[in-house]
């Protein structure tokens, strides 16, 4: 695939370019575009493969949540619920600091795809300061879901020639825009209802800024992420933010878990299943759901559902009230994002109940 150049240093040239970009956007392919922070990979935000792709593209070996960019203050009504928007600390940070490097993080609405919150309750969106950033996302016609565009484990892009580097050919197309005046990720905000704003991460705006701001509204405190067993130490953010499910989780690595009497299966696709539901008869564990992550294995369809499928089994499992049932699932095979949904299904068996 050959990444599409779009120039847009001039208002001249971006208004030729932006229908394009938002073409490609609305069709569920990656554009990466500058901010005033740094470059961001972006796809719609609600359509969960083109999300997929993205992680895709990076090459992360796990799945972090995603920050969506907006460019009205009323788009945050298609994405915090009513109660998260009812806090008047949105309205304040907002007032001050949007357009800005500041990204709010609170309750989503659950139209926003799991796989963007990486099956958090919450969703951290932005007001970007960048012309281009604002005008395509204007021309998509859509809130975009963007993380920094660099390919996993290396630094944030600031200049156009940092992404190519990067992720030339993995990618739809580029957006060579003005450049990213910052030059740091955006200061990552939670406005948790009932607590004091928590700073997840340091970044364009300065923590001093954000205590003056709230000093009447509970104040700010700073988070010291806790490491996680194999994560990079450079990880920026919240490392610890992990979906958790709440009924256990068992995988299928060695054959079927022993002393598992009842249970809802999830596999990498319908042959896998197949295999599960095989396992499963021969261990006498009732199977009360099942679930296949695509028909035939395809890691980006997978992707894309894959929180949604696990908070169903959940709720499911809940619903039926049978205590002693566990989500078994059968290890995703590795390679490319499948290594993603691999690691994630092995953290959320390694969550402590
Ligand atoms: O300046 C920026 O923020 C850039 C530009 C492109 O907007 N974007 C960016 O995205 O830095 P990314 O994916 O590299 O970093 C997003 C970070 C996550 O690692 C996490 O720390 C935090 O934002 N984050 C996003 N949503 C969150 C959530 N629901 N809960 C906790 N942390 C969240
Ligand atoms: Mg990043």
């Amino acid at each position: 695939m050959i990444t599409e150049r779009l120039r847009a240093r001039t208002p001249h040239s971006a208004a030729e370019s932006m229908p394009r970009a938002a073409a490609i956007i609305r069709a569920g392919g990656l554009v990466a575009f500058p901010t005033e922070t740094v470059y961001g990979l972006g796809a719609n935000a609600f359509d969960a493969p083109a999300v997929a792709r993205i992680f895709e593209a990076k090459g992360r070996p796990t799945f972090d949540p995603l920050i969506v960019h907006i460019t009205d203050r009323t788009d945050l009504a298609h994405l915090f619920t009513e109660r998260a928007l009812a806090d008047p600390r949105i309205r304040i940070l907002t007032d001050a600091l949007w357009p800005g490097p500041l990204t709010i993080v609170a309750a989503a609405r659950p139209e926003v795809p799991g796989l963007v919150r990486a099956g958090l309750e919450t969703v951290g969106v932005r007001l970007p300061r960048h012309e281009t950033a604002l005008a395509l996302i204007r021309a998509a016609g859509t809130p975009i879901a963007a993380p920094s565009a660099n390919r996993f484990g290396r630094l944030s892009p600031t200049t156009a020639d940092h992404v190519l580097e990067q992720l030339d050919g993995r990618i739809d197309a580029i957006l060579l825009g003005e450049a990213t005046e910052i030059g740091v990720e955006s200061s990552v905000v939670a406005l948790d209802v009932g607590g004091p704003a928590r700073l997840l991460r340091h970044g364009g705006v300065p923590l001093e800024e954000l205590a003056r701001l709230l000093a009447n509204h509970g104040g700010i405190v700073t988070t010291t992420p806790t490491t996680q067993p194999g994560a990079p130490l450079q990880a920026p953010g919240m490392t610890e933010s992990h979906y958790a499910p709440t009924v256990p989780l068992l995988l299928a690595a060695a054959g079927f878990p022993t002393g598992v009497t009842e249970c809802a299966l999830l596999a990498p696709d319908r042959a896998a299943l197949a295999h599960l539901e095989v396992l499963a008869s021969a261990a006498n564990a009732t199977v009360h759901m099942r679930v296949a992550l695509s028909e035939t294995l395809d890691p980006v369809i997978a992707a894309a559902h894959l929180f949604e499928r696990l908070h169903e089994l959940e709720a499911d499992l809940i619903r039926r009230a049978v205590p002693t049932a566990r989500i078994v699932a059968a290890p995703y095979p590795e390679g490319g994002l499948g290594s993603a949904i691999a690691d994630r299904l092995r953290r959320a068996a390694a969550t402590p109940q």
